[in-house]
């Protein structure tokens, strides 16, 4: 018996998708007596076959909980016949339910895609086609259906068949076989049609028990994520995973990725004991000869042929939140057993799957297809999807809530990426700040509109310039003028204004200065973001509170009332949301105290000690009591 084939039915409820897949199970002898009993019962009742079995009533239970929103997940139904075992991911159609067929094609082989004889290639074809090439099913089974109601007409198929073929062109399956049938008779289902002599091709459950769907490319180098370092005492240490790619054996070179250490492998350990050879799919512990840094999410790999690693990518991705997502908002991107930082840094096109054509995008939304460039906090080992689906799938996970958010296919790492390094510098920080007799930190006031962010910053800096300390301020309404002067205030693009301050605030740190930044800066996504590029103590978070109708009653710039009367669109704290930090390092309420007693709280804290941070501490032994 061959190995099992997984595919993905497409189609719309009307195509008769339902019909064809309790039609797979019912000649497939899946369907036990007692429910063969309930579903003749049930097709007397609700079926639209008159006395016919209904078989769509089979599959049709789900649909009916997927109209309640009870469950859109996918179903996987199995069967199987003499010649092989199938499973089959079924999934709604609609569009808002594209994150799902994703989900349901990411496993297939194959694609068998739904047309309605009567009405022929339809939108949805194309848009459900373009999805399934997309996410790398490269072979496409044409079910023309409801031939019947067509009185078998070879003409009809012929064209369909035709105007499918020429659509498809742009796409890339390897092959594409078209088959006239019934799924509600059965015809060229399971059994041959009398009246399509003109069709001389194998019926479907036949070619689906046939079809190559191996990859030509037998031979696959040696790749295996590691999940887990199993180091119980001293004398065992062993690396656990499964392998991806290849195979490997004992005496075999493999070199870890990222990082690049070679070892050999000594020993292939499994629960039953010791095994001489590790292939595709095994799970395994790997032992080494010699004592290597290897952690979660790096790969062993082929030492001949490792895999490549790198910071850069692109990637398609699918949007699966309800939440944007966002170039420039730092996410998780989770691909075989690696988790690091990830933020998108473009947008090349969002796909139109319904037309096919490429739009431009500032984000991406729940179901939204997009090519994309990816930048990840650190290298990571992978392949292109096309080559190895486990090396190159990813998801994207918000950092907050642990949400899977996208799911995605690498393409191919952006080679500047890697030709771009590091340049280490004989001057550094270090250095910079003790010519100015300083701890360079970054005080960051984030509030609402009003709150007083601008004139509390204004006076500390006063403070701090009178005590001889170098600083620089950095102002929102200012930095809008000139480097962040093409952004607006959609969430978009104020996660890039806090994105670019963030950035330039590293870069004047690292000058040794004292930075004070001043931005509404909205989201705690962003300014956790910004607080990571710093090191432990250096970033101060400040939160500027005052009320809504504090600030509204203040409203020194007059945009208050202007955004009351829907002049001023996305503003902050009316149809904009402001979200409190959660733990600020510091909180100044500007209704209850004046800005003097505020910059004394900022000072007080600076000068406790309590956030002094180690380097502040070995270099500034008296710092606590200077600042
Ligand atoms: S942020 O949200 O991206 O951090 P930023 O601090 O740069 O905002 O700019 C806020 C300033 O822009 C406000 O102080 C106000 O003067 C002005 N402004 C103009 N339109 C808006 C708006 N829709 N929402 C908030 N501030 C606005």
């Amino acid at each position: 018996m061959q190995d099992a084939l997984r595919f993905i039915t497409c189609g719309s409820v009307d195509d008769g998708k339902s019909t064809l897949i309790g039609r797979l199970l019912y000649e497939s002898k899946q369907i036990f007596d007692d429910h063969l009993s309930e579903l003749e019962h049930a097709s007397g009742k609700y079926g639209t076959q008159g006395k016919e079995l209904d078989l769509a009533l089979l599959v049709d239970g789900l649909q009916a909980e997927r109209e309640q929103g009870i469950t859109i997940d996918v179903a996987y139904r199995f069967f199987s016949t003499d010649h092989r075992k199938f499973i089959v991911a079924d999934t709604p159609g609609h569009e808002q339910y594209t994150r799902n067929m994703a989900t349901g094609a990411s496993t297939a082989d194959l694609a068998v895609l739904l047309i309605d004889a009567c009405k022929g290639v339809l939108p949805q074809t194309k848009r459900h086609s373009r999805i399934v090439s997309m996410i790398g099913v490269r072979h496409v089974v044409v079910a023309v259906n409801k031939m019947d109601r067509v009185s078998w007409d070879a003409a009809t198929f012929n064209t369909i068949v035709a105007e499918y073929l020429t659509f498809i062109e742009g796409l890339s399956f390897d092959s594409v076989h078209a088959i006239p049938v019934s799924a509600l008779t059965g015809e060229n289902v399971a059994h041959r049609c009398v009246q399509t002599p003109w069709y001389k091709g194998p019926v479907l459950l036949e070619y689906l028990e046939q079809v190559d769907v191996s990859r030509k490319e037998e031979f696959h180098p040696f790749r295996m994520p590691v999940q887990y370092v199993n180091h119980p005492n001293s004398e065992f240490r062993g690396y656990c995973g499964s392998v991806a790619a290849g195979s490997i054996k004992a005496g075999d070179g493999i070199r870890v990725v990222p990082g690049g250490a070679d070892a050999k492998v000594k020993s292939i350990v499994v629960w039953q004991g010791e095994q001489a050879v590790a292939n595709t799919g095994d799970a395994v512990t790997l032992t080494l000869d010699k004592e290597v840094d290897v952690s979660r999410g790096q790969v062993l790999s082929s030492a001949e042929d490792p895999i490549q690693s790198s910071d850069q990518f692109e990637a398609s991705v699918i949007c699966l939140s309800e939440h944007h997502l966002m170039p420039g908002r730092p996410y998780f991107i989770k691909i075989h057993t690696a988790q690091v930082g990830v933020t998108i840094t473009d947008i090349k096109y969002k796909l139109d799957i319904n037309q096919g054509e490429r739009l431009a995008a500032k984000v991406l939304e729940l179901n939204d297809i997009a090519v994309v460039t990816l930048y990840t906090s650190h290298p990571v080992a992978f392949e292109p999807y096309t080559q190895a689906k486990l090396l190159g799938a990813f998801i994207l996970i918000d950092r907050m809530t642990n949400e899977t958010v996208g799911a995605g296919m690498i393409h191919f790492a952006l080679r500047r990426a890697s030709n771009v390094h590091w340049q280490a510098m004989d001057v550094n920080k270090a250095s910079r700040a003790l010519l100015k007799s300083q701890q360079p930190r970054c005080i960051w006031f984030t509030g609402l509109s009003g709150s007083g962010k601008s004139t509390i910053a204004n006076l500390l800096e006063k403070r701090l310039y009178s005590e001889n300390r170098h600083t620089v301020l950095l102002d929102g309404d200012n930095m809008r003028h000139g480097l962040c002067r093409d952004l607006g205030f959609t969430e978009a693009d104020r996660v890039e204004n806090i994105r670019r301050v963030s950035e330039t605030a590293k870069l004047m740190v690292d000058a040794g200065l004292i930075v004070l930044v001043s931005f509404i800066s909205p989201f705690r996504e962003d300014r956790d973001y910004a607080r990571s590029l710093f090191e432990p103590g250096e970033f101060i978070e400040v939160h500027v509170d005052a009320d809504i109708e504090a600030c509204e009653s203040r409203d020194v710039k007059g945009l208050y009332a202007k955004a009351r009367k829907g002049q001023i669109a996305n503003f902050t704290g009316i149809d904009s949301p402001y979200e409190k930090p959660l733990s600020p390092d510091v909180v100044v309420d500007t209704v209850k105290f004046s800005p003097e007693e505020c910059v004394q709280r900022v000072m007080d804290l600076i000068k406790s000690g309590a956030i002094q941070s180690d380097v502040e501490a070995a270099m500034f032994p008296c710092q606590a009591a200077q600042t």
